[in-house]
């Protein structure tokens, strides 16, 4: 198999355990502005395994994914449980919820994939979905990093970079299965990179789907359509 993808194994609560609310010195007002901003975050990691979930039920119903897509989905969903689990950590200090209020809140959102149907079913337009997805995310998690260093606390700066480095590698990951295991298809890529914008800009609920939260200012227009144009310009260099 040519494909291998990169990851990290480490763990938010081996960073983040010991803090107490005390430990945090965000500004009240700054906490408060910040606190639906927070929790999108939080929900669109948690939602990987809404995503994993619905990719294993399309694969037992005998959707083909391959053994280089398999191998990215493992590391990829075992990073964004680790990252919900440490976003979860951060809402219970930062907003006074507890960890089971929080998860309950998460579990009952319904998730619905009808949109993403043909991303889904096409494993090449999958890949280059998802890349375009964490690109996005590792550009917005930048975006927020002052918001993060507000909090004068070294464990939530190392937790964020760490979290953010992540990102950086999901989208080389996704990025690679598309060039290795699609390389006869990477004249497609571009009119999908740019279909998937068009679904993302369209999208006006986010349905617990992992793909596509975002809202707020880091994920302006002009953002995410930067991220479609850098996705094409790397596949255009590595051909
Ligand atoms: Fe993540
Ligand atoms: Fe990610």
């Amino acid at each position: 198999m040519l494909y291998q993808s990169k990851s990290r194994l480490w763990h938010s609560l081996a960073v983040l355990g010991d803090l107490t609310p005390e430990d945090l010195h965000l500004d009240p007002v700054e906490a408060a502005e910040n606190q639906e901003f927070v929790w999108e975050d939080l929900c669109s990691e948690y939602d990987a395994e809404n995503l994993c979930l619905e990719l294993e039920r399309l694969s037992a119903a005998g959707q083909e994914y391959s053994a280089e897509f398999w191998s990215f989905e493992r590391v990829w969903r075992r990073d964004e449980y680790n990252h919900y689990i440490g976003f979860q950590r951060l809402y219970a200090l930062l907003y006074g919820e507890s960890e089971e209020s929080v998860t309950q809140r998460l579990v009952a959102r319904p998730a619905d994939f009808t949109p993403f149907h043909d991303f889904l079913t096409d494993e090449f337009k999958l890949c280059l979905m998802l890349a375009y997805d964490e690109l996005c995310t590792t550009r917005a998690y930048a975006h927020d990093m002052p918001f993060y260093l507000a909090f004068q606390q070294p464990k939530i700066a190392e937790w964020m970079h760490k979290v953010r480095g992540d990102e950086a590698l999901h989208y080389l990951n996704a990025l690679r299965v598309a060039q290795t295991r699609h390389r006869d298809r990477l004249g497609e890529a571009e009119p999908i990179l740019w279909q998937a914008l068009e679904l993302d800009l369209a999208s006006k609920e986010y349905q617990a789907t992992f793909l596509f939260d975002h809202q707020g200012p880091s994920y302006s227009p002009a953002i995410l359509r930067g991220c479609v144009e850098t996705v094409i310009d790397q596949i255009h260099k590595t051909r």
